[in-house]
């Protein structure tokens, strides 16, 4: 082993030793260097040794210099040398992109040029994001996958680098960032209409479904993605004439709500939906030839009859009104399916006609 290494960077750097005025961009070897549509300040400005400070072995043009080594987390400490705000910002933050601390400002950016905006190393946030978020199930496997159709895809809802809220947010509460598009009809990729949600978001909280007062937006949804529609986490079935029994066809609700309210054709507390101790849930759901779901008297967010009771029921593309009145010991209801019933939990109401 008679080259030691002064000697092989030596050899190396000879036949770039050429005369005076050559700069490591005018070099054959950095060319590149500096060139693109998108150029960072320092680069032109101030050239390579800001970053890459020399450790007193530079002996002038044309001599490499002793480069400190780039790369990692030591890399975040150039970048505040100038972009100090975001050290400032990220002790001030309740998240930080953990892709920060743990990679470093250049696995999204690059420090010299790019093709893209902001200098980042991937056309697009999405395709950036994803580069190490792809294995997240909910991203792959979804059948409305709505991130995609957003014109700034994640950061539509995420910080890139860090947020006063939770997860990267931009908005504080969840329905804050939902607003930003559903306070207005959005039309859906395959052209149907997606209604404000101003209209629940609106109504006093005791009026709204509990998760949905709380902003729990996600307990239903998977807002990245589902294989089911509505983007929701579980089966619910919008036909108003199930298959095979509610139960199947709504594990949305009973990933929360327990099956007693409809299991017992009898009952004393497992719903308050009855007439005396007869089940009008299990009547309605299990009791006769046509079986209902929970989507033909509940909507899931938020009435203003009561009890999530819809104004509306849909059947056979008809909307047919719903009028539902509560009160302390039952209440009553009007529909096309028959005529007004009354129910009665202190004393069985007995009405004219049967269901
Ligand atoms: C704003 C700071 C900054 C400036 C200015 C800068 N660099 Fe870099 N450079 C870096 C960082 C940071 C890395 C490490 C990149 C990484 O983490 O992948 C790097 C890496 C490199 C590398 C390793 C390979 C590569 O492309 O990533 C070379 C070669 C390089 N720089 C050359 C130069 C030259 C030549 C100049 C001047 C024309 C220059 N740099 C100016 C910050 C800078
Ligand atoms: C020597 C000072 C300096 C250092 C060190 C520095 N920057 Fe910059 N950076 C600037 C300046 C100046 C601008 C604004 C340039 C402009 O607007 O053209 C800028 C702009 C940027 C931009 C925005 C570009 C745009 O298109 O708006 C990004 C992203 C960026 N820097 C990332 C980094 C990263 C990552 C590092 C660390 C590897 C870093 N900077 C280190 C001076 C610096
Ligand atoms: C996870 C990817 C990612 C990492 C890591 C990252 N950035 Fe960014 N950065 C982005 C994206 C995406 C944008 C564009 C934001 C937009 O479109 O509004 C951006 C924009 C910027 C900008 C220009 C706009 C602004 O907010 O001022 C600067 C400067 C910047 N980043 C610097 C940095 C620095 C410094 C670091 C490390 C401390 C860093 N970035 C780490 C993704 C990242
Ligand atoms: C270089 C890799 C990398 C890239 C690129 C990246 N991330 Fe991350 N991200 C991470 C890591 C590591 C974590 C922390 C572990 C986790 O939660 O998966 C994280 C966490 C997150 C979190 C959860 C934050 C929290 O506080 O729970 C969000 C949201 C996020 N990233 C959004 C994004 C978005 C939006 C982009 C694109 C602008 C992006 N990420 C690009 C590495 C990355
Ligand atoms: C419509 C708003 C919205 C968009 C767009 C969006 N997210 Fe999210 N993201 C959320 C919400 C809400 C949560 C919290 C979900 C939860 O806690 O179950 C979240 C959570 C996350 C998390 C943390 C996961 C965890 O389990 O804590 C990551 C990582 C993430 N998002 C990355 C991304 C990436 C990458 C994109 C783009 C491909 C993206 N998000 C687009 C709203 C959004
Ligand atoms: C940047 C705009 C935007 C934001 C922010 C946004 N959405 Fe959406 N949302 C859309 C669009 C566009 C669609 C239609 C998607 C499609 O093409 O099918 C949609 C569809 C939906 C659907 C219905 C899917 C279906 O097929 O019926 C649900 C549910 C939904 N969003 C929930 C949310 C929630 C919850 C949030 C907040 C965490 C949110 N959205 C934030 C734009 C947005
Ligand atoms: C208890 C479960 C549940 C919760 C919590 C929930 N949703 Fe929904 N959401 C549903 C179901 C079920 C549907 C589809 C049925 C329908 O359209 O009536 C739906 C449909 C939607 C739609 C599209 C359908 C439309 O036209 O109205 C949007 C947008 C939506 N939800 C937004 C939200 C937002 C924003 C939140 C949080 C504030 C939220 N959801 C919380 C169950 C829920
Ligand atoms: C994330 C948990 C969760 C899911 C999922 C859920 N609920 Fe609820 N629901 C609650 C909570 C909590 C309450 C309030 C306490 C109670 O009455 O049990 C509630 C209350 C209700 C009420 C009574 C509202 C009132 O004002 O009297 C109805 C009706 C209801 N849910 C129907 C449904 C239907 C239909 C579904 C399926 C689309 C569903 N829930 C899914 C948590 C959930
Ligand atoms: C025929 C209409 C109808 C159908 C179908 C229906 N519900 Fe109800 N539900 C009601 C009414 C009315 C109330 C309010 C009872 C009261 O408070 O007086 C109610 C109350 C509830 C409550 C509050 C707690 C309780 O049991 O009183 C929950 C939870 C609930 N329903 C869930 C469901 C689920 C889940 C389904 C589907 C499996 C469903 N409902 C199907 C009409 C219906």
């Amino acid at each position: 082993m008679g080259l030691n290494i002064q000697t092989f960077l030596f050899l190396l750097l000879v036949p770039f030793a050429a005369p005076a005025k050559v700069t490591c961009q005018t070099s054959a070897c950095h060319q590149e260097m500096g060139k693109g549509p998108f150029v960072h300040g320092p680069m032109k400005s101030q050239g390579c040794t800001v970053c890459h400070p020399t450790t007193g072995q530079n002996k002038g043009p044309g001599q490499h210099p002793g480069l400190v080594k780039m790369g990692g987390k030591e890399t975040n400490k150039t970048c505040y040398l100038c972009h100090e705000e975001f050290e400032h910002q990220f002790r001030n933050s309740k998240s930080v992109h953990k892709a920060i601390p743990e990679k470093s400002c250049t696995s999204c950016h690059n420090p010299h040029q790019s093709q893209n905006k902001f200098l980042l190393s991937a056309s697009g946030d999405f395709a950036l994001c994803l580069k190490c978020h792809e294995n997240k199930a909910d991203f792959k496997q979804s059948k409305h996958h709505m991130i995609k159709d957003m014109k700034r895809g994640c950061l539509s809802c995420h910080e890139p680098h860090a947020s006063k809220n939770q997860k990267l947010f931009k908005k504080d509460r969840i329905v804050g960032l939902c607003l930003d598009c559903h306070d207005k009809e959005v039309t859906a990729t395959d052209q149907r209409k997606i209604g404000s949600i101003l209209s629940w978001n609106g109504l006093p909280a005791n009026l709204q479904h509990e998760p949905v007062a709380k902003g729990e937006c996600f307990k239903c949804h998977d807002i990245h993605g589902s294989t089911q529609t509505g983007l929701l986490q579980k089966k619910y079935d919008l036909n108003a004439h199930p298959q095979k029994g509610a139960s199947s066809s709504s594990e949305l609700c009973f990933q929360c709500h327990k099956t007693d309210l409809q299991d017992k054709p009898r009952v004393l507390n497992e719903t308050q939906f009855r007439n005396g101790e007869t089940n009008l849930h299990h009547l309605h759901l299990m009791g006769t030839s046509k079986n209902r779901n929970c989507s033909a008297c509940h909507t899931p967010h938020g009435s203003e009859q009561g009890a999530l009771i819809k104004g509306n029921f849909q059947y056979l593309g008809w909307s047919i009104p719903l009028i539902y009145k509560k009160n302390s010991q039952g209440g009553s209801c009007a529909t096309a399916c028959h005529k007004k019933m009354e129910y009665s939990r202190e004393k069985a109401v007995i009405n004219e006609t049967d269901p």
